[in-house]
């Protein structure tokens, strides 16, 4: 990485220039304006405190030091003290060249090596149907996942299924008042659906009669004492919306669940839990029977354990949760993709866990992201089970990407597949290019909109630059060796084609921004990784594609009559087009070869 390489030979510059300090860890960002260099830092700014000197003569003394480096053209100290690095052609050359050497490890790490995530998304509940509720959560979660990998983390994924609690006592007085025996039935034609019905309509009559209520609390608690009709039917219950939970994440094209834990799973390691809870003299027992921590002096209210009528609560379960992910994979961090509502569970959560002495309780943090609104308001409940479902998002994101597909591309061939692609890509892409803290506002437009920081944008500026490249191949002498498009082939022929004689290429400055964005990949990684969100890794992708647009459009490639040139060109266009894919891969996001 480049700005490791930076914050390196800082270091030591300091270590020879001041011998007495202490080593303190150096900031190198990225400044906005191009005149500032490629990157720049405050680390003199940081040192005239203890050094009781000048900035601005610490930013001189460190930038002539440097300036022996041939890694750069210039390192200039500007006022108030800060650094500012140029890059050497030189050097861009070569890293250009260890990219084309070895495209596939690039961005890739071993930096997680030994340790293991756990990343829990995509919470589906039983019998609810996935909804537009649950995108954010698959798809950070899922973007999340795959750049821990490449980073050489071993990340494991669980779904958490909320398969337990008394919403089933819900489900089972509806079955049961319904009359139904589906569970007893070999095939029946949408039990899904009958079985969603059969909740929506309990939970109305809920609603009218409150007395209803203490009847399906009481379902449960039969349930979670074993009654085995009860059992009976909810193993049922939890059998076909497996299904669906299946088939959704297969449509979103998730990696693949190392775990679906459901919270019933949990069942038998909760009383444990309590005894020794009470025990310790965390927990107590109050009037109406309920066990609580008492975190009111925290701000945090009272987090019950066990309910007034002995059931279980889903802050119990997922306290003996951390114990069995900490103990089955001894995980270096514990991450939560969970929408905002619930961080305040989440702070009792891991306040419980604490004070209850658990190993793993400071390790597991809580991923919050914001809202999916819709153009017309309101935000999209999770718990009314009256969201738009995601498989109508799905279709109708693919329908107007195909509209879109149509219009743009008619003879394009495989364009029920590229529409496919550009319809999820669009609606991913659209989630990850905000913070995950932010609320976003669905809008169709927007988000399968071909300009701006958009999915089909960067597919399109890579399908574009892959273009460039089917022609220059096509054109090529050894083209009939090469199999059409193939990146294998691209890469074979550039890679014979690329000399080092580099060094009497001279590069324009949107060329050389270009190639300078493009060494950046593995350190937009490392910074979305930092804060967990993969939105940094988005705008970064984003850029990478406008500064290539910039340069396809005032560099003329494939007419170049330098040989020489016209192969760096080529080898950037590889470059640049590889990275656009393994980024948006990273992102869950498909790239078609065409579109
Ligand atoms: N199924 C839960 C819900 O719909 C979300 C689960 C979040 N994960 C957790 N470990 N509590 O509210």
């Amino acid at each position: 990485m480049v700005r490791s390489e930076i914050q390196k030979k800082i270091q030591d510059a300091v270590a020879a220039l001041y011998p007495d300090t202490a080593v303190l860890p150096v900031e190198v960002s990225v400044p906005e304006q191009r005149e500032h260099g490629n990157y720049s830092s405050n680390v003199a700014l940081l040192l005239s405190h203890a050094l009781k000197k000048n900035p601005m003569e610490i930013a001189q003394q460190l930038s002539e030091k440097l300036s022996d480096s041939t890694m750069f053209t210039k390192v200039e100290a500007v006022k108030p003290g800060f650094l500012n690095f140029f890059i050497a052609d030189q050097k861009l050359f070569e890293l250009l060249q260890s990219v084309i050497e070895n495209p596939e490890m690039f961005g890739q790490s071993t930096i997680g090596k030994g340790k293991t995530v756990m990343v829990e998304y995509f919470q589906l509940n039983i019998a609810k149907r996935p909804h537009i509720g649950h995108i954010r959560s698959a798809i950070i979660g899922d973007a999340l996942k795959r750049m821990f990998l490449s980073q050489g983390y071993h990340a494991i994924s669980d779904t958490h299924v909320g398969d337990w609690g008394t919403q089933f006592g819900i489900l089972l007085l509806g079955y049961k008042g319904a009359g139904a025996d589906l569970h007893t039935k070999e095939i029946t034609e949408d039990p899904f659906g009958e079985l969603e019905e059969i909740y929506l309509a309990e939970n109305a009559k809920i609603k009218e009669d409150p007395l209803r209520r203490e009847r399906a609390k009481q379902e449960f608690v039969k349930l979670e004492q074993g009654d085995p009709e009860n059992r009976k039917i909810w193993v049922w219950m939890v059998e076909i919306s497996m299904q669906k939970l299946f088939e959704a994440a297969n449509r979103l094209g998730l990696l693949p669940f190392d775990e679906h834990r459901g919270e019933s799973f949990y069942e038998d390691k909760m009383q444990l839990i309590v005894e020794s809870a009470l025990q310790r003299g965390v927990a107590k027992k109050i009037d109406d029977g309920a066990v609580i921590v008492d975190l009111t002096n925290e701000g945090l209210d009272e987090a019950v354990l066990i309910k007034s009528d002995g059931a279980s609560t889903y802050l119990l379960r997922d306290l003996a949760t951390i114990q069995y992910r900490k103990k089955e994979w001894n995980f270096w961090k514990n991450l939560y993709v969970v929408d905002v509502r619930q961080s305040h569970h989440f702070k009792q959560l891991f306040r419980v866990a604490e004070m209850l002495g658990f190993d793993g309780a400071g390790e597991s943090q809580h991923v919050e992201y914001g809202f999916m609104k819709l153009p017309e308001g309101g935000a999209i409940s999770t718990r009314g089970g009256t969201g738009i479902s995601l498989e109508k998002v799905l279709n109708e994101a693919e329908e107007r990407a195909a509209a879109v597909i149509a219009q743009k591309n008619p003879a394009l061939a495989n364009a029920k597949e590229v529409s496919h692609m550009v319809g999820l890509g669009a609606l991913k892409y659209f989630d990850l290019s905000h913070h995950r803290k932010s609320d976003i506002t669905f809008e169709w437009d927007r988000v399968l909109s071909f300009e701006g920081n958009t999915g089909p944008y960067l597919q399109y500026t890579h399908a574009r630059l892959k273009s460039i490249l089917r022609k220059a191949i096509s054109h090529h002498p050894e083209s009939a060796a090469a199999e059409e498009g193939s990146l294998m082939s691209q890469h074979e022929i550039l890679l014979r084609q690329l000399t080092d004689q580099n060094d009497t290429i001279v590069l324009d400055p949107i060329q050389r921004n270009l190639l300078a964005t493009l060494i950046r990949f593995p350190e937009a990684i490392e910074d979305g990784l930092a804060v967990w969100s993969p939105h940094v890794l988005a705008g970064y992708l984003y850029e990478l594609a406008v500064r290539g647009n910039e340069f396809y459009h005032t560099t003329p490639i494939l007419t170049e009559a330098d040989e020489e040139k016209k192969q760096f060109f080529l080898a950037l266009v590889f470059a640049v087009s590889t990275v656009l894919k393994k980024g948006l891969y990273l992102l869950g996001i498909d790239a078609p070869e065409e579109m």
